[in-house]
């Protein structure tokens, strides 16, 4: 009995050492904050037989009577790539893409309100999170919250902000880039 004392301690002392160490690797698997681009091309809608169109991003609901102020009612569900850069040209630069729908949701002001899932993988994290928000489509930086995610991202919380980095008509399609930068919690 006497000498089954230190083996006892030794063992509990062994495991304690374990889960500190895989205490510190699940740590440090969590992402903090990322940065990333988002590409969005809206599909133009008097210009449905454009050979050259290519879009993310289709007008798949609006209100019974148009037009309504601040096109209150339309829906738009999209499918935009995620990269590391302004660019889609390099494949090594994805890191993903952001599915949804963005509802212009304000009677006052051009307001969209988002719901979007972030298939996010940049070969450090892998995982998804999902943004609810709204906000003034015009301010210079909107915040969202992040709700939770899975994989690396699982029982994450968060806050998005989002830019308009760049807008311009491709092709008679209005293309923008967005940067993103979202800061989790655990
Ligand atoms: C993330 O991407 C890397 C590199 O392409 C790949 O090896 C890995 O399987 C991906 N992870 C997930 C969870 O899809
Ligand atoms: C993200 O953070 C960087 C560095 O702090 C900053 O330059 C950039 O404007 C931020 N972008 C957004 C969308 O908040
Ligand atoms: C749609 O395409 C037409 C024809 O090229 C163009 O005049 C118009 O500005 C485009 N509208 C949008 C919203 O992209």
């Amino acid at each position: 009995m006497a000498n089954r004392v230190p083996l006892v301690i030794a063992v509990l002392g062994l495991l304690l050492v374990l889960s500190m160490v895989s205490t510190i690797a699940e740590a440090k698997k969590k992402p903090k904050k990322l940065s990333f681009f988002m590409f969005i091309a809206v599909q133009n809608n008097s210009f449905l037989d454009n050979p050259n169109g290519q879009f993310t991003a289709v007008l798949s609901g609006e209100a019974p009577v148009t037009p309504q102020p601040f096109a209150f009612g339309n829906l738009h569900t999209f499918d935009n790539p995620l990269s590391k850069t302004m660019s889609l040209a390099n494949p090594a630069d994805r890191v993903g893409h952001v599915q949804g729908w963005y509802g212009n949701c304000g009677q006052s002001a051009l307001t969209l309100c988002l719901t979007q899932t972030f298939a996010y993988n940049d070969s450090v994290y892998a995982g998804t999170f999902s943004l609810l928000g709204s906000g003034v489509a015009f301010d210079p930086v909107k915040y969202a919250p992040i709700v939770g995610g899975t994989g690396d991202f699982a029982f994450c919380r968060g806050v998005a902000e989002q830019s308009r980095v760049f807008n311009a008509f491709v092709n008679s399609e209005e293309n923008s880039w967005f940067h993103y930068n979202v800061t989790f919690k655990f």
